[in-house]
């Protein structure tokens, strides 16, 4: 399959080209979550890039960012089967980052302050100047990223009406292993045991979908501290319940408005997010 390490190279592919483009900024390590996101933009889109790119600016931790997977040839063989429509763009990061890799500095009226904004200083910045970056340089119709990251969700869609760009942001489902691990990169790094454990966090959060009504937010994160954390591989990071509008976590919870669950935890050494939806009561 071809590589594109360019976004020039992908502009003279696409020039004479009709139809809409979508794109799924990725970090590589591809799994059944992007393998979804890639479906849909397949079905949505004549032309489709997938981006390949370890964005450095956006690890607060040099150990984290080392460590970080990278599988570029078994993702090119996954993608290998919708080459005929699939652009595959694996660019350095002078192609991203033309001045220097550095990030920008931005506000996105809160939505950056917490939970993610909070535990990893920086994170947001940077992925909001690499999403940035993409979006000027591919100009894509559609761009496609996953619930799991919720928060950064919010903020790439914020983002577009920041800088006025016309591109639709699309979101996609939480893709789960058998047992309900949320599908990560990360879980490639796993031990079997800590991937054994780490089935617990969703179990925990199905718990306390179901105890909704009857108990309050701090039962709820006494209980998700306590099952997590029974595992003797895991530590919760944080457990934050957040209206979904302005991502401002709370204490209690008022009836007719929409939340959700956002936890980070960390295995011996690698972290997990999750995050589920609490109904409208
Ligand atoms: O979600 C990710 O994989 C990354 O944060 C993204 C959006 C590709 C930016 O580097």
């Amino acid at each position: 399959m071809f590589v594109y390490t360019t976004h020039r190279e992908i502009h003279s592919f696409l020039k004479d080209k009709k139809g809409s483009v979508g794109l799924v900024p990725t970090m590589g390590a591809l799994h059944q979550g992007h393998a979804s996101l890639v479906e849909k933009a397949t079905l949505e889109n004549e032309w489709v890039i997938v981006s390949i790119f370890i964005n450095p600016t956006q690890f607060n931790n040099q150990e984290d960012l080392a460590e970080y997977p990278k599988t570029l040839t078994k993702d090119q063989q996954k993608l290998a089967p919708l080459k005929e429509k699939l652009l595959l763009y694996v660019p350095e990061y002078t192609d991203l980052y033309p001045e220097k890799l550095a990030s920008k500095s931005y506000r996105f009226d809160g939505l950056e302050k917490h939970m993610e904004g909070a535990y990893r200083p920086g994170h947001f910045d940077g992925v909001a100047t690499v999403v940035q970056s993409l979006f000027e340089k591919l100009s894509p119709n559609r761009a496609y990223f996953g619930e799991k990251d919720f928060q950064q969700l919010q903020i790439i869609k914020a983002l577009v009406v920041q800088l006025d760009l016309k591109i639709e942001v699309v979101s996609c489902p939480i893709i789960r292993e058998d047992d309900g691990l949320a599908m990560s990169s990360r879980n490639a790094l796993l031990s079997p045991k800590e991937r054994k454990a780490a089935s617990e966090i969703y179990k925990a959060l199905q718990v306390i979908q179901s105890n909704q009504t009857a108990w309050d937010a701090s039962k709820m994160s006494h209980y998700f501290k306590t099952k997590v954390e029974e595992k003797s591989e895991m530590t919760v990071d944080y457990f934050f319940i957040a209206n979904t509008t302005d991502l401002i976590p709370v204490q209690s919870l008022e009836r007719g408005i929409s939340y959700r669950i956002f936890v980070a935890v960390y295995t011996r050494k690698t972290r997990l997010i999750d995050t589920v939806e609490l109904g409208i009561m």
